[in-house]
C-alpha cells in the first residue's frame, strides 16, 4: 500500500492519487459546475439504467463532486449512497453541496475503490459517471466491486468510446498538439469485448455496452469556452514557443465560433453505457 496524506491506495493507483488528490482535483473542483453542465445530457440515460430503488443502498466509485451521488440519492430516500473518490478536495465540495441541498442519505469517503474493503455484499447498485476508468490494476478494482455488490445487485458505468468517435477530444487533442506527434490513447474500458471479459473475470454477468452519443457543452460562448478548454488541454501548450501557442488558441477559438449554437458551444461525444449483474 501507498499512502499520501491519509489515504491508502494500491500501488498501482499511486500516480492517479498523486493527481486527483492533487492538481488535478484541484482543477476538477474549481469548475465542477462545468463539467456537471458538459454531460448533462447523460443524466436521464444513466439513472434510467441505475433503476436506483427507494430502499436502495447505493455506491458511486469515483463520485468527484457528487453530482451523481446526491442524484441517485434523491432516488434511494429510504436507503443511503456512498460516494468515493482520490481527491480530498473534490469530496469537500461534494459535502457541502450535499449539505447546502439538503441530501442527508448521503456518506462520502477518501478511498482507492479499487482496495477499500467495502462491506460485503452490501450494495444494491454500484454507479459509476466516468470515474471507473482510472483503476491500476482494472482486474482487482472490479472484483472488490463485485464482492460488495450483493447477489442479483447491479453495476452500471458510463464510461468514454474510443477518443477518434469523440469530436470534443480529438479536436482538442489535435489542436494542442500543433503538428508533434500525438501518442494513441483511450481510456480503460473504451472496448466492450474488452470490457466484457474484464467484468466476467471480475464476477458480474450480463455485461452489456450501449453506445450513447449526446452533444457535449463547453461553454456559453467562444471566450467562456475557451477559457476552460485551455485551462483543462492545455497543458500541452506550455513547451510551445509563443507564436505556435497564439496559433494554437486561434485556431480553438474559431473551431469553438463554428460549433456555437443559441444553447451555447457543443461538441459531439460517444460514451458506453455499461450494465452488469452480480450472479
Ligand atoms: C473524470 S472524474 C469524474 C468525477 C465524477 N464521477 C463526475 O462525473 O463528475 C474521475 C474521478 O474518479 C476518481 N478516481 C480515480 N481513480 C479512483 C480510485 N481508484 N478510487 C476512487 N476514485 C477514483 C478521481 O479522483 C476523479 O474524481
Amino acid at each position: 500500500m501507498t499512502e499520501s496524506t491519509a489515504v491508502r491506495v494500491d500501488p498501482s493507483n499511486a500516480r492517479m492519487l498523486k493527481a486527483w488528490d492533487g492538481e488535478e482535483g484541484a482543477r476538477w473542483t474549481k469548475r465542477a459546475q462545468r463539467f456537471d453542465d458538459g454531460v448533462a445530457a447523460y443524466r436521464d440515460t444513466f439513472f434510467a439504467a441505475a433503476g436506483i430503488q427507494p430502499a436502495d443502498n447505493v455506491l458511486d466509485v469515483g463520485c468527484g463532486a457528487g453530482q451523481t451521488t446526491r442524484d441517485a440519492a434523491r432516488q434511494a430516500v429510504d436507503g443511503s449512497v456512498l460516494g468515493v473518490d482520490l481527491s480530498g478536495e473534490m469530496l469537500s465540495l461534494a459535502r457541502r453541496l450535499a449539505e447546502q441541498e439538503r441530501v442527508p442519505n448521503v456518506s462520502f469517503e477518501q478511498v482507492d475503490a479499487q482496495v477499500h474493503p467495502f462491506a460485503e455484499a452490501g450494495v444494491d447498485v454500484v454507479i459509476s459517471r466516468h470515474g471507473s476508468m482510472f483503476f491500476g490494476t482494472p482486474l482487482a478494482a472490479f472484483a472488490n466491486l463485485a464482492r460488495a455488490t450483493r447477489p442479483g445487485g447491479r453495476l452500471v458505468l458510463l464510461t468514454w468510446r474510443p477518443f477518434r468517435l469523440n469530436e470534443w477530444i480529438t479536436t482538442f487533442r489535435t489542436i494542442f498538439a500543433a503538428g508533434r506527434e500525438m501518442p494513441p490513447f483511450d481510456l480503460a474500458l473504451s472496448d466492450p469485448l474488452e470490457t466484457e471479459g474484464l467484468l466476467t473475470s471480475a464476477g458480474y454477468a450480463d455485461v452489456r455496452s450501449t453506445a450513447v452519443n449526446k452533444p457535449m457543452y463547453f461553454g456559453q460562448e467562444v471566450d467562456d469556452a475557451a477559457e476552460f478548454i485551455v485551462e483543462q488541454h492545455g497543458g500541452r501548450l506550455s513547451d510551445l514557443d509563443e507564436s505556435t501557442r497564439t496559433k494554437a488558441i486561434e485556431t480553438l477559438r474559431a473551431d469553438l465560433a463554428e460549433h456555437q449554437t443559441d444553447r451555447g458551444v457543443f461538441y459531439d461525444s460517444a460514451a458506453w453505457l455499461i450494465e452488469a449483474r452480480r450472479p
